[in-house]
């Protein structure tokens, strides 16, 4: 399983501050927003930092172990913060959901992409499109399509943030692009105080006609693909396609 507890404890280590990205998910979520629900929130960073500027955040994702640091984080946050977190272990396509409950639903750092099946992807946008408010929206910060096929070199990494005393991390990966199938391959190999395990994720990236038109089988309404944080429309070639779609 992907998602396991040696990847789920070194997770948050790969990355650089998450604020800009709880910026972006305030900024959609307007200033009227109170509920928020994050599908496949992982250890849970972004929704606790959302959780401190007072919103109530629902977290859903299909791995225990990740969860497990993400209830460790929120228990940490104390009594108050807490409360305002709710965290459930399930899939985001065939989980139970609060209908008409949530201001804006958020989907970090490319995860959607992990929902391999068209079936799959038109279940879940179909539950969260469900737990939106009328109005409420839906956002995804998606990688933009594959322009070429081919293999990158192994490259080894270390940790971008402190490691805790005692954790020895390196993380060597290499990429696999099928520009046909659009599916992106990331292999990685995690060495922890000299014990490897190995890990492969499969990324089936999309099109911008694809997702619109996914989204809107849904039953979503408008659909707004923009290239970056700063919200100007996408264009061929920008780094990312944030997807915002509106019930
Ligand atoms: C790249 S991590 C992202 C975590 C978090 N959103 C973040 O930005 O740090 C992807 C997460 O999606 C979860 N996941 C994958 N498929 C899922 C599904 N069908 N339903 C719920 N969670 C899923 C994995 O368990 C993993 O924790």
């Amino acid at each position: 399983m992907p998602y396991d507890a040696d990847i789920a404890a070194i997770y948050d280590l790969y990355f650089g501050p998450r604020e800009p990205e709880a910026d972006l998910w305030a900024r959609l979520a307007g200033p009227a927003a109170t509920h928020l629900l994050e599908p496949m929130v992982g250890t849970g960073e972004v929704a606790l930092l959302l959780a401190e500027r007072g919103y109530c955040v629902m977290g859903v994702d299909l791995s225990a172990p990740m969860l497990e640091v993400a209830e460790g984080r929120v228990r940490s946050a104390g009594p108050e913060v807490a409360e305002r977190v709710k965290l459930i272990e399930g899939d985001i396509s065939r989980v139970v959901l609060p209908l008409d409950h949530f201001d804006l639903a958020y989907v970090s750092h490319g995860s959607w992409h992990l929902l391999a099946e068209y079936r799959m992807r038109i279940e879940a946008l179909q539950a969260v499109r469900r737990s939106l408010r009328p109005g409420g929206k839906l956002a995804m910060e998606l990688f933009p399509p594959l322009k070429a096929s081919g293999q990158s070199e192994p490259r080894a990494f270390r940790p971008f943030r402190p490691a805790p005393a005692g954790l020895d991390v390196v993380k060597t990966s290499w990429m696999e692009r099928d520009a046909v199938g659009q599916v992106l391959r990331i292999h990685e190999v995690l060495r922890v105080n000299g014990r490897e395990s190995e890990n492969d994720l499969f990324l089936q990236l999309l099109a911008p006609g694809q997702v619109e038109a996914e989204c809107r089988k849904a039953g979503f309404g408008s659909v707004e693909l923009y290239g970056g944080f700063d919200l100007k429309p996408y264009a061929d070639g920008d780094p990312m396609m944030l997807t915002v779609a509106t019930a």
